[in-house]
């Protein structure tokens, strides 16, 4: 009991003002003002089941990973919210909001054609590639964690990674590969008969990346092995 009115005191004063906008399994995202700024809040809150020490230890290292990843894209030149402010005793990122951005996701479910997105999966590709070369690996690469700014130029892709809680740093082939094959499942089985359109991605982030033939190398590996282990049942 005391302890959960202690956590209730713990309430930071900026979120009672915030409004919610997600409420997820490890997080909670907001939208507020910072400084005059519309950002986005996220909060990644504790979970009681876990030991305490356990908790704050696994709470905190998710939220530096976090930070730590989007700076170091953000220093390659890849597009990622601007952090603005992390409170680490609440374990709150106050993020850049990009504003009036969809989902890649809803993006590709209301596009009407496969032509039509052949453009927006090679700029998936060859953003991936420069991700993949910095030696970030985002661990929850999904349609849903990329957003797409509307009103770009024509021909030009503004594309925006988020959700990098999972992401770690390593130059491991095999690491790029797995992170290659969670999207290769996420996309397929979000967006039916994409086959051929989730290959072209994976050609332009061959072109786009020196590195890319063992990271695919390694893609065909990681493949046949769930193969074989959905074969064993
Ligand atoms: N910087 C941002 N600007 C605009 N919208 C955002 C931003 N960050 C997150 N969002 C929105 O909030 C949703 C949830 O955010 P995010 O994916 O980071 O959290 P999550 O999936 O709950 O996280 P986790 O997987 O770490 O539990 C996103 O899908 C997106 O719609
Ligand atoms: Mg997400």
């Amino acid at each position: 009991m005391a302890q959960s009115n202690s956590l209730k005191a713990c309430v930071p004063a900026y979120l009672k003002e915030a409004q919610l906008i997600k409420q997820g399994a490890e997080a909670r995202v907001y939208r507020a003002t910072f400084l005059g700024r519309p950002v986005v809040i996220k909060e990644r809150f504790t979970k009681l089941y876990r030991h305490p020490e356990v908790d704050e230890k696994l709470t905190r290292r998710r939220t530096t990973q976090e930070v730590r990843s989007i700076l170091r894209c953000r220093r390659a030149g890849i597009n990622a919210p601007v952090v603005y402010f992390v409170d680490y005793t609440t374990h709150c990122i106050f993020l850049e909001d990009i504003v009036h951005s969809v989902s890649v996701r809803d993006h590709i479910a209301s596009a009407q054609t496969p032509q039509h997105l052949q453009a927006l999966v090679e700029k998936i590709g060859e953003v991936l590639a420069q991700m993949h070369d910095e030696d970030v690996i985002h661990g929850d690469l999904t349609t849903s964690n990329m957003l797409l700014v509307p009103g770009a130029e024509h021909q030009h892709i503004h594309l925006v990674l988020i959700d990098f809680g999972l992401s770690y740093i390593s130059a491991l082939p095999e690491d790029k590969g797995v992170d290659l094959y969670v999207l290769e499942k996420a996309f397929l089985s979000t967006h039916p008969k994409t086959e051929t359109l989730f290959e072209r991605l994976l050609k332009s982030y061959s072109a786009s990346s020196k590195k890319s033939s063992a990271v695919i190398k390694k893609l065909d590996e990681v493949r046949l092995r769930g193969r074989k282990r959905s074969m064993v049942g």
